[in-house]
């Protein structure tokens, strides 16, 4: 199994290119089940999630192709991909693959578009809690499917198609949006989401569901509005930049010092984590280039941060900032409001030298003059990269075992930061 051993104590400097967003890539690609026309998608990252659902949409049918090398392409360049389910011949998703990956489960809303039933496991994924889909269910029963619970399994039929509804929400949820979008644009009539999540990814889709000839309005807002139609076709669309990455290098930067060049990122896509960086005194400014993040010797200032649905702070970032707090001078809060049981990396990072005290869904951090290299655990995506921050700052050696789930989220990690500076290799065994 392979792990990533980093050596503390280099700066950052030069630039990273930012891949297309892993939670935006995801649906995109569950979005070409509801066409039997060909979607092209460009700018997809190397993910191992992305393999894993290729997987999972060539078992209902779907043919995938991955686009050669062009002139000009280097490695850091997106992939483009050929998406068609010309026909789809299996409208179960088993076990055995929906449960290496949670957003697996969201095909469950265009396979019922499209084809009047779907029988899709219900899902496995990140350790962070329970993660119910009581919301897909509630979204898909609104538009007029039956559901029933069989082994394990959501069946979900709606033999004469589903009709438009009005979806509430009684909280934010991404899946939950993503599953009401897609079910609505083939139903009968229109469709109304309130308090719908606002998360960039969202309207990516929507944006690339209405090349496709949908008609959704108000993407990126709480309330969307869906008019059915009876058929898409296909269209080529570009995915967003990655905001968790963005954020996750422009933490690694603040951690290390130096300067870096995030290349191709949007700062309207993550205000709210460019403010509290700024609040933490790390130099942020945004070119036509992408955003430049640096910081010189000085001391990070402690922050008090709470996660919340889009445009506040991200969960997905709650990690790695956290790492960063270690170093910072005073004692830092932050609150954890969208999942569970997200503080894993709270041990590890102890193992680090943090000193970090959990009361419920708050962590104080206080931080520490340094901290020292150690063996640990990735234990998800996002708790991961967080070790790998802190260790970019540890003194000595770092070893991060069980690094598949890096794989999951992030593009050649340890090859962008090598090359700005950082110690860190990829160790096979
Ligand atoms: C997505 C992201 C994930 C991010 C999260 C919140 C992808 C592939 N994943 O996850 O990286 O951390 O948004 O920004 O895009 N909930 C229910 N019932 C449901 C569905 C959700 O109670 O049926 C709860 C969840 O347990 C959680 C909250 O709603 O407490 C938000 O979950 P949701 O926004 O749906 O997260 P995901 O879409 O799973």
């Amino acid at each position: 199994m392979d792990r990533i051993r980093i050596v503390g104590g280099r700066e950052l400097n030069g630039t990273i290119p930012i891949s297309g967003a892993k939670n935006a890539t995801l649906p995109l690609m569950i979005a070409s089940l509801l066409t039997d026309q060909t979607l092209i998608l460009d700018n997809v990252p190397r993910l191992a999630d992305v393999v894993q659902l290729q997987r999972i949409l060539g078992n209902h049918g779907v043919d995938i192709m991955l686009g050669g090398k062009r002139p000009g392409d280097d490695e850091y360049k997106g992939q483009t991909m050929h998406l068609s389910a010309a026909r789809i011949v299996d409208t179960t998703a088993p076990y055995e693959l929906v449960s290496k990956m949670r957003a697996s489960f969201w095909v469950i809303a265009p396979l019922v578009a499209r084809m009047g039933e779907a029988r899709v496991s219900m899902p496995g994924g990140c350790a962070i809690g329970t993660r119910p889909v009581d919301l897909l269910i509630l979204a898909m029963e609104r538009l007029g499917a039956d559901i029933e619970i069989e082994g394990g399994y959501v069946v979900a039929r709606a033999s004469r198609g589903l009709r438009g509804g009005e979806i509430a929400f009684p909280k934010v949820t991404v899946s939950g949006t993503h599953t009401a979008v897609m079910a609505a644009v083939l139903a009968d009539g229109t469709t109304v989401i309130e308090n719908a999540a606002r998360e960039p990814e969202v309207t990516d889709v929507a944006d690339c569901l209405n090349k496709m000839g949908a008609k959704i309005s108000g993407a990126g807002t709480s309330r969307i509005v869906i008019e059915g139609v009876p058929k898409l076709n296909g269209a080529r669309h570009s995915v967003v930049p990655d905001r968790i990455e963005t954020g996750t290098y422009a933490m690694a930067v603040a951690m290390t010092g130096g300067d870096l060049m995030l290349e191709g990122a949007r700062p309207e896509l993550l205000q709210a984590a460019l403010d509290v960086l700024a609040r933490a005194d790390v130099n942020i400014t945004s070119t036509n280039r992408g955003i430049r993040v640096s910081r010189n010797g000085a001391g990070l200032k402690p922050v008090e941060v709470t996660t919340e649905p889009f445009p506040g702070f991200p969960t997905d970032l709650q990690a790695q900032l956290m790492a960063l707090m270690t170093r910072a001078d005073g004692t830092s809060r932050i609150t954890e409001t969208i999942f569970e049981n997200r503080f894993m990396h709270v041990q590890e990072l102890a193992r680090l030298g943090a000193r970090i005290h959990l009361d419920g869904e708050t962590a104080t951090i206080e931080g520490v003059p340094r901290l020292r290299g150690a063996p640990v655990m990735a234990t998800d995506l996002r708790a991961s990269v967080s070790l790998v921050i802190a260790a970019l700052a540890a003194q000595g050696e770092t070893m991060v075992n069980r690094v598949y789930h890096l794989d999951r989220g992030f593009e050649r990690l340890e090859d962008k930061l090598a090359r700005c500076g950082a110690e860190i290799e990829r160790v096979t065994s």
